[in-house]
């Protein structure tokens, strides 16, 4: 398991499931910055998405953890960042493939799509997968190098 530093954020929609997921962090002893938000209040999940994604996108951390209610929004605004590889992967399967064949450093999940057993499975698994490298490191390259397009 790649236990390097992990920030999270979510929205309100999200809050109780980022409570959960930073406890099994700790407890797999995996140190976690929390980025908010505080309370299920209402709040604008691209506030959350931007710092989370910031953090990343400079290299303070490896990787982060985005949630909201279906995690759309949090999986469009982190990726509008360089260095960002935000996987939107509410079941297994995609997370083993993000991180195999897409190199992911940011799990987005929707805390209104998946219950809370499922969504620490699909972070174990994810913090468990290496990254294939190869051909699919080349193909990373061709997005890396691109910038943003009109
Ligand atoms: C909040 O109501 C909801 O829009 C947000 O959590 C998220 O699902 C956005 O993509």
């Amino acid at each position: 398991m790649n236990t390097s530093p992990v920030v999270i954020g979510s929205d309100h929609a999200a809050y109780q499931l980022k409570e959960k997921l930073k406890k099994f962090l700790i407890e797999s002893g995996i140190a976690v910055e929390d980025a908010g938000a505080e309370d299920e209040g209402s709040v604008d999940y691209p506030d959350y998405g931007i710092k989370v994604a910031s953090l990343v996108s400079t290299g303070k951390f490896d990787r982060g953890i985005l949630l909201c209610g279906t995690g759309i929004g949090m999986s469009m605004v982190a990726n509008r960042f360089s260095n960002v590889r935000a996987a939107l992967c509410n079941d297994l399967f995609s997370a083993i493939m993000s991180r195999r064949h897409n190199n992911s450093n940011v799990l987005v999940l929707g805390g209104r799509v998946i219950g809370d057993v499922l969504a620490i499975e699909i972070l174990k698994v994810w913090l468990e997968t290496p990254f294939e490298e190869g051909r699919h490191q080349k193909r990373l390259d061709k997005f890396n190098e691109m910038g943003r397009s009109a």
